[in-house]
């Protein structure tokens, strides 16, 4: 089974783009899954409805969040009716969406769940391991993907070390900066970020200008995201389909401009 992932989805520009690629990558990769981080798709904060229903209506099989899960209010009372949405297991407000979601994939169970690291999080309401040690125990899946969503590459590596005999791959999202240390330890596939889908000349997806203005000369912004063609990055994980584990992981970074294959 290939896994494709695409990291968090940044404003108008990066939806476009995922939009606009998402058929196409699922052919060049042959693509039986996909995973995608939609926790900024909304003005750069948050999603809506819509929106989720855009991602999936496009391919996505699971849409993820991460710290703004709820930044748009509405997304609380419409997350009820998005059954393939996960919201941060150890997150407030914790009675609302789901942690994990269990979808079937041919002959297979595939589990994804979301989850906070605690590094400059101010939302968590449990550390990480022993969130994931309760989900586990409640999960019957044979395939399970987590999106660790965290900003300290620590935080990432360690869970998945901690994890790698229970999971089948972890694969970090928040920092909007693609690592490159993408890995398969003992079957289970790891990136410490998957990157963004989002503005390419932007700060993290933010305009320039509107980053320039608040960091430097301390002036009140919105700190808007930026406009301009979007970057789009993931990863591919390929997995055996007899023993469930994954054999490798491929990064994925398309940037504006670049000729698509
Ligand atoms: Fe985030």
């Amino acid at each position: 089974m290939n896994i494709l992932f695409l990291g968090d989805v940044v404003a108008k520009s990066g939806l476009t783009a995922v939009l606009h690629s998402l058929d196409r990558l699922k052919k060049q990769y042959a693509v039986d899954f996909t995973i995608v981080n939609g926790e900024n798709a909304a003005l750069g904060k948050g999603i809506t409805e819509p929106i989720y229903q855009a991602l999936v209506h496009a391919g996505a099989d699971v849409v993820t969040l991460g710290n703004h899960a709820f930044a748009k209010k509405e997304i609380l009372n419409e997350i009820d009716h998005c059954p393939l949405l996960v919201r941060p297991a150890n997150m407030e407000p914790t009675e609302r969406g789901q942690s994990y979601v269990i979808r079937r994939c041919g002959n297979k169970k595939v589990a994804v769940v979301s989850m906070l690291g605690q590094a400059f999080m101010n939302t968590v309401t449990e550390e990480p391991i022993p969130a994931m040690q309760k989900i586990l125990s409640e999960i019957k899946a044979d395939i399970i993907v987590v999106d660790f969503h965290a900003e300290a590459t620590s935080e990432k590596i360690l869970f998945m070390y901690y994890f790698h005999n229970d999971v089948t791959a972890v694969i970090g999202t928040h920092t909007h900066v693609q690592t490159a240390d993408e890995r398969v330890y003992e079957g289970c596939a790891f990136i410490s970020d998957a990157g963004m889908c989002g503005p390419y000349e932007s700060i993290l997806g933010r305009d320039i200008e509107e980053v320039t203005k608040g960091m430097v000369h301390k002036t009140k912004t919105r700190f808007l995201p930026a406009k301009g063609p979007s970057i789009v990055c993931g990863a591919v994980i390929r997995i055996d389909d007899d023993t469930n584990r994954a054999v490798s992981i491929e990064r994925i970074q398309i940037r504006p401009g670049a000729p698509s294959s």
